[in-house]
């Protein structure tokens, strides 16, 4: 297993290249399973959790192609998904327990053939994380679910599912994706309200509408989709990953740096940037993205995590990180998931002083952090690590990095190139 070695203290400066959005590009590749043309995605990250959405839509029938060939088991910048055979209709325990996401095929398998198994996913390191929503939301529009052996087990009515009026009692990103998905084949409209406005929901409303769907409210809260017989193939390119643009903002400023982020959105980091002004780091438009500048003298703020347009939980622990080292207090506090102050006791084996209550931590800037052997059990935890060791006295090694490949593409390739002292080496060296 990889792990980084870090010695932090350099100030990185430079350009940093934002890859495809990770969760806009897992339920566009499920998306494919609306139609049996072609479905062509580009801009897509290089990342393990898009080779594992592949690998289970392939096991559906889907002939996943890179670059013209059989792209089983691999991922590319660009893929050709064509779901015109599709002869299974389950999505098996064994991959759905590694990447949650593959609940994303439910709504399209059922709204285009009627029915669909899917494992349900189970808990994971960040929180509960149950899928009530989805089911809920699929049998306002008809379907009858039943629960086996830890396997949704969906239906359509005889004639397909039929368009409903839903209010998502809380909001939520996947749940949004699979009802919008499934709605586009369904009969007669569809009204989401309460749904969730993050940049992926919008994305993937673009790429429906590509692919024939006819969808209103694109933006808002309120989602109305009025159901097609068929769609059809398009070609459609991933948006740009604001949560790894933030990251590395992020990175920018707790090294005292200057980095141009390119491909970064102000529209979709608002709410971020607002923080970050709060903390005394500065983040300009460009022509080519962001340029986030920052001094090193850093400001405690507060922060609260909320569904977009609010500051995204995938965002918190890096805060959390910069926060460790600002002059004052911040408070952070995390409403989205329950469980996820995993960074906490390791930021604090590099010499953090957080104290946790309930879902708030209560950060007191310190001077300077201290490197140390440290590992975290999911994505963004990881990559706070990573940030707290860029800017960390001596050297830091991160432990168990497969779960920073899931979502971040080359992270010690492209922060290298900017001036960061680290490298990635293997367990046994
Ligand atoms: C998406 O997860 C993202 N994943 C997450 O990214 C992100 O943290 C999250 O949205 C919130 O922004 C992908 O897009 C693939 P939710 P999702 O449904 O859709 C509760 C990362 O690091 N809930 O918006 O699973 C749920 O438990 C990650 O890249 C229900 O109660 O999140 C949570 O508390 C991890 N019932 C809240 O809603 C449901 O049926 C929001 O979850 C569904 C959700």
């Amino acid at each position: 297993m990889d792990k980084l070695r870090i010695r932090g203290g350099n100030p990185l400066k430079g350009q940093i290249s934002i890859s495809g959005a990770k969760n806009a590009a897992l339920p566009l590749q499920a998306a494919c399973l609306l139609t049996d043309e072609k479905l062509t995605l580009t801009n897509l990250p290089l990342l393990a959790d898009i080779t594992t959405m592949n690998r289970l839509l392939a096991q559906h029938g889907v002939e996943v192609h890179i670059n013209g060939r059989d792209a089983f088991g691999s991922s590319g910048r660009s893929v050709e998904l064509d779901a015109g055979d599709i002869f299974n209709l389950t999505a098996p325990y064994d991959l759905v327990r590694k990447m949650r996401a593959s609940v994303l095929v439910l709504g399209p398998l059922l709204a285009r053939f009627g029915q669909a198994k899917v494992s349900l996913p189970g808990g994971c390191a960040i929180g509960t994380r149950p899928v009530d929503l989805h089911i809920k939301g699929l049998q306002a529009m008809g379907a009858q679910i039943d629960i086996e052996g830890g396997y949704i087990l969906a239906k359509a009515p005889e004639g397909g599912l039929v368009g409903a009026e839903f209010v998502f009692p809380q909001v939520s990103v996947g749940a949004t994706e699979n009802l919008m998905m499934a709605a586009t084949l369904a009969k007669g409209e569809t009204i989401l309200m309460n749904a969730a406005r993050e940049p992926e929901i919008g994305d993937l409303a673009r790429c429906l509408i590509a692919m024939g769907a006819e969808i209103e409210g694109i933006g808002s809260d309120r989602l109305v989709i009025k159901g097609k017989d068929r769609l059809h193939g398009a070609t459609y390119a991933v948006l740009p990953d604001r949560i790894e643009a933030g990251t590395f903002a992020m990175a920018a400023a707790i090294t005292g740096g200057e980095l141009e982020l390119v491909g970064a959105r102000m529209a979709d980091l608002k709410s971020v940037v607002k923080t970050l002004a709060g903390a005394h780091v500065k983040v300009t438009e460009t022509a080519n993205g962001l340029l986030v500048a920052s001094n090193g003298d850093l400001v405690g703020v507060d922060v609260m995590t909320e569904p977009f347009p609010g500051f995204p939980t995938d965002l918190q622990a890096q805060m959390m990180a910069l926060m460790c080292v600002a002059k004052g207090a911040s408070m952070i506090t995390e409403t989205i998931f329950e469980n996820r102050f995993m960074h906490v006791p390791e930021l604090t084996r590099m010499g953090a002083n957080i104290t946790v209550h309930g879902s708030s931590a209560l950060v007191r800037g310190v001077p300077k952090l201290t490197g140390a052997p440290v590992m975290a059990t999911d994505l963004r935890a990881s990559v706070s690590l990573v940030l707290a060791g860029l800017a960390a006295q001596g050297e830091t090694t991160v432990n168990r990095i497969y779960h920073l490949d899931r979502g971040y593409e080359r992270v010690e390739a492209k922060l290298a190139a900017c001036g960061a002292d680290m490298e990635r080496v293997k367990e046994e060296d």
